[in-house]
């Protein structure tokens, strides 16, 4: 493979412009992380200390093997809503390492309003059951919660996504032979109570966990019975007279001690091989990425120098540089691991889209993962493309991207709009994984052309009834659009609402794929199967 020569004047004053108002989105982002990573309000979190339990975050610290990277999900997550009355949607997922295997653990975060789940928070469960699924992780789960957020049962509990998922969920888990282990470390009421009775194998905290599918008001108002809750569910009753757990723990590091031991038997499978090679840091620094990645996206950014500062040793093999230009396709390596990369340079054209299409088939055939970066407007529109085909040629790459059955990984580091979206495997395109940037933007169109399409579309209404806008209600109706598509389509809007996996720091990017990368040889690719290209 060929280095990726930079054009770019790290000197320049361009470069420190950029770079300067990349570190002040980014610090705002560190400082939006570190509120939420507090957890619930402070006397929740004294209260929960003073009961000698460990926060959520800490009790993953020492479940995972030392010195090892955890990678955390959707920390954002319904980030802006409930009046921030739900940080991190009251629950902590991520992939960490035990005993050298990767594992998806799930911690109910009970400073957060008793650990209870509103729509984001089910979510947040069920995606990182999904990634378990998709890449064969065992899951942990640390419960901690009181089940379903009442006031909200309505949009938590009846439909195909909501509550009852998780357990169906764990159900197919562990038929496909994927262990589930729960940590009983506080409350698993009612519905919740089906998490450590549906895994493989339970752990419970003395006079901590507690485990019942009615609590003793329930109960008392149901059949009059005055009972506590430990003598109801807790850890002596399951763990002798029910047998609802397995283990006794005697408080957290304990319990954290024994499922930290259940893995030591867990043995890791490795169903597909990639060829690996040792690991070369990027030649172009990945800090460089501040000073050039696009904040305004109506300037153009070479996808190349983004590429050059993730890629080991800044190596790309590129594929028909010279056709269609704004797509840049290739080959490369990220953390020693194979990968094609599909990135936006422009919006995407017709003979764009084949070329796509065709680099996705040199990758299935080839069984390479592709990362696809993303900073794309949409496809081409006017008279002259339409002739040509224009929705033809873009259908065979969302075709080609939709079944191609190699892992796909998605970031986007710059806009993410229209059909471009589902054409760069979009959420709706199943990526393993799909990260934002804090700079990055995501909505049907920009605010701007969505902004003119409903002002022309309201003009010639009032046209039709011999009615025009005045130029000030013209310029309100603007300015209310782009405000609408400046905050619904932020990063931080759509992770909130789990329409990705995270914001990540840009520099991150290599150690977050190459995880992402290594976990997906947990399962054998699937075989790609295309249907009918139209050509
Ligand atoms: N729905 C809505 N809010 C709930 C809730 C639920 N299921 N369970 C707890 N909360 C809220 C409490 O109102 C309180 O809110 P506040 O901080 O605004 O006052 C907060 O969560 C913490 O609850 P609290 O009881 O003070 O904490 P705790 O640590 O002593 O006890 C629980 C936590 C979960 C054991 C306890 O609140 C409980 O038993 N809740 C009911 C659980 C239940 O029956 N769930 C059935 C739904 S499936």
């Amino acid at each position: 493979m060929f280095r990726i020569e930079s054009k770019i004047d790290i000197n320049g004053t361009e470069f420190e412009r950029n770079k300067s108002r990349y570190m002040e989105l980014l610090e705002q982002y560190k400082e939006i992380l570190a509120t939420i990573k507090k957890g619930g309000p402070e006397q929740s979190v004294s209260r929960h200390k003073e009961r000698g339990k460990l926060l959520a975050r800490e009790r993953i610290d020492l479940l995972v093997d030392r010195n090892t990277p955890f990678i955390e999900l959707s920390s954002l997550a319904a980030y802006g809503m409930y009046d921030n009355g739900f940080p991190s949607a009251g629950i902590i997922t991520g992939i960490g390492v035990i005993h050298g295997k990767e594992v998806m653990i799930i911690a109910n975060d009970a400073t957060v309003k008793g650990g209870t789940y509103v729509k984001q928070t089910i979510r947040k469960h069920i995606r990182a059951q999904e990634i378990a699924m998709e890449n064969r992780l065992p899951c942990v789960y640390m419960v901690d919660s009181g089940g379903v957020f009442l006031p909200e049962q309505a949009n938590v509990f009846p439909d195909k996504y909501d509550f009852g998922r998780l357990f169906f969920n764990q159900a197919r888990l562990s038929g496909m032979s994927i262990p589930q282990i729960a940590v009983v470390m506080g409350s698993c009421t009612a519905g919740g109570a089906y998490v450590p009775a549906m895994s493989d194998e339970t752990i419970i905290v003395r006079n901590q966990g507690t485990i019942f599918i009615g609590g003793p008001p329930l109960v008392k108002a149901a059949t009059g019975e005055e009972v506590t809750a430990e003598e109801l569910g807790g850890a002596e009753v399951h763990t002798m007279i029910s047998g609802v757990a397995d283990h006794l723990a005697e408080n957290d590091v304990h319990a954290i001690q024994i499922c930290r031991n259940i893995f030591e038997s867990i043995r890791r499978h490795q169903y597909q091989e990639l060829e690996i090679h040792p690991i070369e840091e990027p030649f172009y620094d990945p800090a460089e990425l501040y000073g050039i990645l696009p904040i305004d996206l109506k300037k153009q950014v070479d996808s190349r120098e983004i590429i050059a500062r993730i890629v080991d040793g800044s190596l790309f093999h590129e594929f028909k540089e010279r056709y269609a230009p704004t797509l840049t396709t290739g080959f490369a390596r990220i953390m020693g691991y194979p990968l094609g990369i599909i990135a936006n340079n422009g919006v995407l054209f017709g003979e764009t889209a084949l070329k796509g299409a065709h680099f996705v088939e040199l990758c299935t055939s080839r069984n390479i993962p592709i990362l696809f970066l993303q900073n794309i407007t949409g496809f081409i529109v006017g008279k002259q493309f339409e002739r040509g085909g224009i929705a033809r040629d873009g259908a065979k790459f969302v075709h080609a991207v939709a079944n191609a059955g190699v892992p796909k990984f998605t970031v986007i580091f710059g806009g993410s709009f229209g059909a471009g979206n589902y054409a760069m495997a979009g959420r709706a395109y199943e990526p393993r994984f799909l990260f934002m940037y804090p700079s990055s933007k995501i909505s049907v169109m920009g605010g701007e052309q969505a902004a003119n399409v409903l002002i022309t579309v309201k003009e010639d209404q009032l046209k039709a009834a011999g009615k025009k806008l005045s130029p000030e209600e013209r310029e309100k109706m603007l300015q209310t659009i782009l405000k609408k598509y400046e905050d619904e389509g932020s990063a931080y809007y759509s992770t909130s609402r789990l329409w990705d996996d995270g914001i990540i720091d840009p520099v991150d990017t290599r150690k977050i794929l190459g995880l992402a990368i290594a976990i997906s040889q947990n399962k054998k690719y699937e075989k790609t199967q295309y249907g009918i290209f139209r050509m």
